[in-house]
C-alpha cells in the first residue's frame, strides 16, 4: 500500500490533467530546414519549455558560424497533436537574436512539418538606425534521420 500509492497518485494525475504530467513530444528530434540549417529540440517538460541547439547555414555577419543554444515553449493544447510553438536562438558568434513561431504539421504523405515564421533582430550602432535593424522570413523544417 505504501509503494503503490505513489504509484496511484501520478496514474490518476496523467488521467485526470493530462496537461500536467510528462509526455514525449512531437518536436523532439533533429530538423532540418529548407536552407540547409539543423536544430535540434531536448524533452519537452510538462509546462511546455524545452532547450536545444541550432546551428544555421547562412549568416548576416562576417563571423564564423557556430552552434548556438535555443530555448522555447510548446502550446499543448491543440487536440491532434498539432502543437504551436516559439523559440528564441541567442547567436552564439554574432550580437544578434532570433525569434521563430510556428505550427508542427504532419502532411498528406505522413511527413512531419514545422512551419515558421521568423524574425532577426540584428544589433545596430543606435537608434536612428533602428528602423533596419528586423528582418523577417519564413522557414520549412523536416525531420531528420525520419524513418517515413
Ligand atoms: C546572424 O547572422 O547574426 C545570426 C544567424 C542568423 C541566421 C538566420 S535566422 C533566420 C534564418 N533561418 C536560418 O536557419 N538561418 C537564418
Amino acid at each position: 500500500m505504501v509503494q503503490t500509492t505513489p504509484f496511484l497518485l501520478v496514474l490518476s494525475l496523467a488521467l485526470v490533467a493530462p496537461g500536467l504530467s510528462a509526455r514525449k513530444s512531437v518536436l523532439t528530434g533533429c530538423w532540418t530546414n529548407d536552407l540547409g540549417s539543423n536544430m535540434t529540440i531536448g524533452n519537452v517538460d510538462e509546462s511546455g519549455n524545452f532547450a536545444g541547439s541550432y546551428l544555421t547555414a547562412v549568416k548576416n555577419t562576417p563571423n564564423k558560424i557556430q552552434e548556438s543554444p535555443l530555448r522555447g515553449s510548446q502550446n499543448y493544447m491543440n487536440e491532434n497533436n498539432e502543437p504551436t510553438f516559439g523559440f528564441t536562438v541567442n547567436w552564439s558568434f554574432s550580437d544578434s537574436i532570433t525569434v521563430f513561431t510556428g505550427q508542427y504539421f504532419v502532411d498528406d504523405n505522413g511527413r512531419e512539418i514545422l512551419k515558421t515564421l521568423w524574425l532577426l533582430r540584428s544589433s545596430v550602432r543606435n537608434i536612428k538606425e533602428d528602423w533596419k535593424a528586423t528582418m523577417v522570413g519564413t522557414n520549412t523544417f523536416q525531420r531528420l534521420h525520419s524513418n517515413k
